[in-house]
């Protein structure tokens, strides 16, 4: 959970302090209060006390305790977010120059968390050159500013300088938070494929029929290989079993495969070194129960006797039940009924639907997929480039690994 320290100064916004960490006691935040000698002109503790957040002050701190003397880097570390509101123009003063002569600045200065102004001051104090000085050398060392906003003011005056509103700072608050979690998210994914062994099906396998003729399909093998491309840049080892003709990308072991009997040797001699199994090759479903070793002579008309071949990742599903294994299902109707089908009758961790119908996939260089997972929830991607389509596939992939 997020973990917020909330320091009040003196300003007399600061009466709307109980209302906004009354209202973020109801979020998945952890609230922290510090109150400078000057805020408590404007409220009381206890106020905030009774909410069930702790409170921290300048006075009774017990000399004798270790904990209570060393507060401004306890409470420093603890938080991620600091948040200075209602924060007056003499903690703006103080904080720019660095002071550390109460709690609530010694604690800011202690700190590496993200630190937060949200300023509430009288117009002029606001647009004093001093104070805007202040302000621009806060912000030069990583300071955020929240307002002021314009308005009405204690004194009287209607101008810029009031703090937002508090719906405006519990919104902002939201938005850092659930930013910041998906970057966190982020960054795990990415990282959590490093060092991971990823065997990689490519292309269309082709079946020969005799020495010059085959059955195949249009399989370009450009997505298996932007899904190699992108899983070594995050640092997993990759092997390709191709029967692609596109060049390999560098770094990735390429094991090259024409049919679909080799595609599933080299499948189970490396599945059994693997971490993810990915099976994104068109395997041809068919091949003739008779290979002619002579070119078979044209006529009118010619009887071909075709037998299915067995299935790669049902194989490879049957000899290891535990490994990380996503299909992928290409069709031209009924998309998704088809792909949830072969999800369950595989036994996938995961499968990546693409229509392709009108030639929209095969052999282009952009897709549009969706991810079903085992436990049928969905993900659709938008259309993009088989590059950033790789990168959504491969985000899933890792937060579902760690599910497993
Ligand atoms: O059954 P279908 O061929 O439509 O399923 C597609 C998925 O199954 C793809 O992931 C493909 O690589 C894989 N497959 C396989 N072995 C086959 C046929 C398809 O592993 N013989």
């Amino acid at each position: 959970m997020p973990k917020l320290l909330i320091c009040i100064t003196g300003s007399i916004a600061a009466i709307k302090l109980p209302l906004l960490i009354h209202k973020l006691a109801k979020k998945d935040v952890a609230c922290k209060v510090v109150i400078s000698r000057d805020g408590l002109n404007f409220i009381t503790p206890m106020a905030i006390s009774t909410m069930g957040v702790n409170v921290y002050l300048d006075d009774n701190i017990d000399m004798n305790s270790y904990d209570q003397v060393m507060q401004h880097i306890n409470l420093g570390k603890w938080a991620d977010y600091i948040l200075v509101c209602p924060a007056s123009a003499n903690s703006i003063a103080k904080l720019s120059s660095g002071y550390a002569d109460n709690l609530l600045t010694a604690t800011i200065l202690a700190s590496n968390a993200h630190k937060i102004i949200v300023p509430a001051m009288n117009k002029l104090m606001w647009k004093n050159s001093l104070t805007q000085e202040n302000v621009s050398r806060l912000q030069h060392h990583g300071f955020t500013f929240w307002g002021p906003a314009s308005g009405l003011q204690a004194c009287g005056d209607n101008d810029i300088g009031r703090m937002i509103e508090v719906e405006e700072i519990l919104e902002k608050i939201d938005n850092l938070i659930s930013k910041e979690q998906n970057h966190q998210f982020a960054i795990s994914n990415l990282s959590a494929l490093f060092g991971r062994r990823v065997v990689i099906t490519a292309g269309g396998t082709k079946e020969m029929i005799d020495p010059v003729r085959y059955i195949s399909n249009h399989s370009s093998g450009k997505m298996a290989y932007a899904l190699a491309q992108e899983a070594i840049s995050l640092g997993a080892k990759v092997s390709l079993i191709s029967a692609s003709d596109l060049p390999p990308p560098a770094k990735s072991a390429i094991i090259t495969v024409s049919n679909g009997a080799d595609m599933l040797k080299a499948a189970l001699d490396l599945a059994k070194n693997t971490d993810i199994f990915i099976g994104a090759a068109a395997v041809c479903d068919y091949t003739v129960a008779k290979y002619s070793p002579q070119k078979i002579k044209k006529s009118d008309e010619i009887n071909l006797n075709l037998i299915t071949i067995p299935d790669i990742l049902k194989t490879i599903r049957t000899k290891y039940p535990d490994l990380f294994i996503v299909g992928f299902a290409a069709e031209t109707n009924n998309l998704i009924q088809y792909a949830r089908a072969k999800l369950i009758n595989k036994q996938l961790n995961m499968i990546v639907a693409n229509d392709v119908s009108n030639n929209k996939v095969f052999g282009q260089d952009t897709n549009q997929v969706t991810i079903i997972n085992k436990d049928f929830t969905e993900f659709v991607s938008s259309k993009a480039s088989k590059d950033i389509i790789a990168k959504f596939i491969l985000q899933n992939i890792s937060k579902e690994y760690f599910k497993k």
